[in-house]
């Protein structure tokens, strides 16, 4: 029987696909400027690579060898911006599934000139399972997570012991994971997993000082100047005889 070819799809940027793991994101129908979406339609093709369930060649994909950072949920990709711009040596893959989020970021590397900045769009928990290859990244950003506020929802947080066991698996020894949350019990959540991960040591007592190379953002001065919280979190992957060796994996 011949069906009816269905439409092209409208949506402008790479759709995230069927998957069995509870997502830490919904979709959302954000609003999306003019400007944004001139700039997925222009620009996405140049800076960004296609989900695909095998690993790939970062260094074949920015262009150049340098330690890469991922960073989880870029938001509009001002921070993203900022670093990129403070550390030219490193190369920043941003992985972020908000359309308006990924025009954004797709602007500011076009007007700023920026070469160090890839994008995927799609769910992080899948780049990071079938696109990155285990020991390759020499950081992680995670900032400002989505926190779930409701306890029926806290099984939607990205930071649970599964997803931080398959991300230190991707961390190279000695590479870091820098997490930034502004909700105090899901600060109290990432302490709790990303402490009792084996193969990762915490790099302070507790929480870390906020490191020079992480701008505050807007809404982080405003929420200062109220007297809100931040919580930085920095830990760092160990080297496979020591993970063995530590006494949490007894
Ligand atoms: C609260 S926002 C924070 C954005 C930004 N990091 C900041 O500090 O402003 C969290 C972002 O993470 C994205 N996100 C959540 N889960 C994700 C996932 N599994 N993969 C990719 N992006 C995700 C959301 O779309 C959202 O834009």
């Amino acid at each position: 029987m011949n069906l009816p070819k269905s439409p092209p799809p409208i949506v402008t940027a790479q759709t995230p696909s069927g998957s069995t793991h509870i997502r830490s994101f919904v979709h959302r129908r954000a609003h999306i400027t003019p400007s944004q979406e001139q700039a997925i339609a222009e620009w996405l093709p140049r800076w960004s690579i296609r989900y695909q369930d095998t690993p790939i060649d970062l260094s074949a994909a920015f262009g150049r060898t340098a330690p890469v950072i991922l960073e989880i949920g870029f938001g509009m990709g001002e921070t993203t911006q900022k670093i990129a711009q403070a550390r030219p040596g490193d190369n920043f893959l941003g992985v972020e599934v908000f359309n308006a989020g990924v025009g954004a970021l797709l602007k500011r590397i076009h007007e700023s000139g920026l070469d160090n900045i890839r994008i995927i769009q799609h769910d992080a928990v899948e780049v990071l399972r079938d696109m990155i290859a285990p020991g390759s990244l020499a950081g992680v950003h995670i900032y400002f997570p989505d926190p779930w506020p409701k306890k029926r929802h806290h099984k939607r947080r990205l930071i649970q012991p599964a997803f931080v066991a398959l991300l230190s698996s991707r961390m190279a020894p000695g590479a870091y994971l820098h997490c930034a949350t502004d909700w105090e019990h899901y600060a109290q959540q990432m302490l709790e997993v990303l402490s009792a991960e084996p193969s990762l040591q915490n790099t302070c007592a507790d929480y870390a000082p906020r490191p020079d190379y992480r701008p505050l953002t807007k809404f982080e001065n405003r929420g200062l100047r109220l007297g809100h919280g931040v919580w930085d979190l920095m830990f760092t992957r160990r080297a496979p005889a020591d993970a063995a060796s530590s006494p949490e994996t007894v």
